[in-house]
């Protein structure tokens, strides 16, 4: 299966990109081919909003958007890893979120896989419900089929993160 994760953290050592690299592992040994695009040090520009793609058809800004889209098109799972911004995800992961519309129909029939990294500093019952909520109802959206969303509560830094993270992340990296 061909996977594109997309990342959306500054720190390319961070918690999100550690569990996405556990992810990756997994996934390569179960046979996989994974692809990453890093939204946050890629040339990525928030969209216009400007219509001209018709939510069919290419973006009208020359940056990496439009070769994402094609990669995406091409991927049978799609994977968004993030730290979590204001109980969100970050501005980063949402830029390339909001390009999707350009390709919205497409990317609804192929009903592609897909899953979720989130990563938060602080470990109680509030910090994860924004994100999952709101990822919930994208993969509705988007007819994405739900391959699992491993919420990394106390994940601040790799050195307070629960070890059991990285064995849940590659678990999801094997199993999507
Ligand atoms: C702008 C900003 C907003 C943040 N908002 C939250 C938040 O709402 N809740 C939380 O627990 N952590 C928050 N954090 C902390 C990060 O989610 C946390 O440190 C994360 O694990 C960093 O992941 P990374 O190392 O992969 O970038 C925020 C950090 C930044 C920079």
């Amino acid at each position: 299966m061909n996977i594109l994760m997309l990342t959306g953290s500054p720190h390319k050592n961070g918690t999100s990109n550690t569990l996405a690299r556990e992810f990756i592992r997994g996934a390569r040994e179960a046979g996989h081919q994974v692809e990453v695009y890093d939204c946050a040090h890629g040339n990525l520009h928030p969209c216009y909003g400007c219509d001209r793609c018709g939510m069919n058809g290419d973006c009208v800004q020359k940056d990496d958007g439009n070769e994402v889209l094609k990669k995406l098109l091409a991927a049978d799972a799609v994977v968004f890893v993030t730290p979590v911004y204001y109980f969100g995800m970050s501005a980063q992961l949402k830029t390339m979120v909001d390009r999707l519309y350009a390709r919205n129909g497409d990317i609804t029939r192929k009903r592609m896989k897909a899953a979720l990294i989130a990563t938060a500093w602080n470990d109680d019952d509030t910090v994860m419900k924004g994100i999952k909520t709101h990822f919930d109802i994208i993969f509705d959206y988007l007819a994405f089929q739900n391959r699992g969303m491993l919420l990394a509560r106390g994940a601040g830094t790799v050195g307070m993160m629960p070890k059991r993270y990285l064995d849940e992340a590659y678990a999801l990296g094997t199993n999507i």
